[in-house]
């Protein structure tokens, strides 16, 4: 079994994955998507997204990273696939699943799951591209208004080569709106002769304890759960170590981690509008598993310089 922190784009980025992966339990990051056109991208646009990739390929505390390139156009996603190799990376993953308007109108990331042809074609040239060594991965959601293409979509992955494939398990029109149809999952994983990774609406223990029931898959990818409760693969971990259901930590815990984090994205740009906009983006995500994250929240909502947040956080943490 694995915890997979999901790639979110904006919102899991290097400091994240740092602050995330040292609370423990996360066995596995994937960047953001990284958008590939028609070029070649620059060196500069692999160190943003995926610093760690030119550190040891891990997080300070050791967990490895992916990275996942967002495209359409077959050859330019191989030559920019070729590239991480390059660079060192072992694992490259592409996106089939990405609902954003400039991202679909470009007939990337979920707009692809109307041609399994070309998701076929894409995945056989980058495979083609790659020393057999690395592996190729893929993360797609259900498919795009509806589920008639699926299976389709899953085998045009599978047999194009991919690995592993990731599933998070709604169409692109149902957004993020529950409930995630982890059925689905099971009948994919039936389907696909590669391990598939469940993904979709895991907030708790019990949720986690229940896609892994329905869906069958050993792999669980959480996004948006361990934003709200950043120890929840750690109780996962503790839960699979123990069978003990631990409680999750107290605000006055998490508020260390918050701390943690704001202090990162301040070291990494303090005088621009980094460390007030990822705080802002942070806390109400939290306000799921602490009520105290919405009052919070409120008292900095209108700050806008990072040493007045930081008072107010300051003074959060010795109440
Ligand atoms: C703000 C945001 C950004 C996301 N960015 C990406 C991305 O870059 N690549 C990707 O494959 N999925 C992306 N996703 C989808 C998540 O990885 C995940 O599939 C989705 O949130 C469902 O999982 P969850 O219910 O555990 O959050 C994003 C989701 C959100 C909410």
């Amino acid at each position: 079994m694995a915890i997979v922190l999901a790639p979110m784009e904006g919102i899991v980025d290097e400091v994240m994955r740092d602050v995330l992966t040292g609370i423990g339990g996360i066995d596995l990051c994937v960047s953001e998507f990284i958008r590939v056109t028609d070029t070649l991208l620059p060196l500069k646009t692999f160190q943003r997204h995926a610093p760690e990739l030119f550190q040891s390929g891990h997080t300070r505390f050791g967990v490895p990273l992916r990275v996942q390139l967002l495209g359409s156009e077959p050859q330019a996603l191989a030559h920019n696939a070729l590239r991480l190799v390059e660079y060192g990376a072992k694992v490259v993953d592409l996106n089939f699943g990405c609902p954003a308007p400039t991202v679909n109108r470009h007939g990337g990331g979920a707009a692809l799951l109307k041609q399994p042809d070309l998701m076929h074609e894409i995945v056989s040239t980058v495979r083609a591209a790659l020393p057999e060594t690395v592996l190729l991965t893929a993360k797609m959601r259900l498919g795009f208004e509806d589920t008639s293409l699926t299976l389709a979509c899953a085998e045009a992955l599978v047999s194009g080569g991919v690995g592993e494939l990731t599933v998070h398990a709604r169409t692109k029109v149902e957004g993020y709106r529950p409930p995630a149809h982890w059925e689905w999952l099971a009948r994919i994983r039936e389907h696909v002769s590669v391990p598939v990774v469940a993904n979709g609406e895991v907030w708790t223990l019990d949720d986690y304890l229940a896609i892994r029931e329905v869906s069958g898959c050993d792999t669980v990818m959480i996004g948006r759960g361990l934003l709200a409760a950043p120890d929840l693969a750690r109780r996962i971990a503790h839960y699979h170590a123990t069978g003990e259901k631990c409680p999750p930590a107290s605000w006055a815990q998490a508020m260390v981690w918050v701390l943690d984090f704001y202090a990162q994205c301040r070291a990494r740009g303090e005088g621009t509008p980094y460390p007030v906009s990822r705080i802002k983006q942070w806390l109400p995500q939290m306000k799921r598993s602490y009520p105290e994250a919405e009052a919070l929240f409120a008292a900095i909502r209108k700050l806008t310089q990072a040493a007045d947040i930081q008072t107010v956080l300051d003074a959060e943490i010795r109440r």
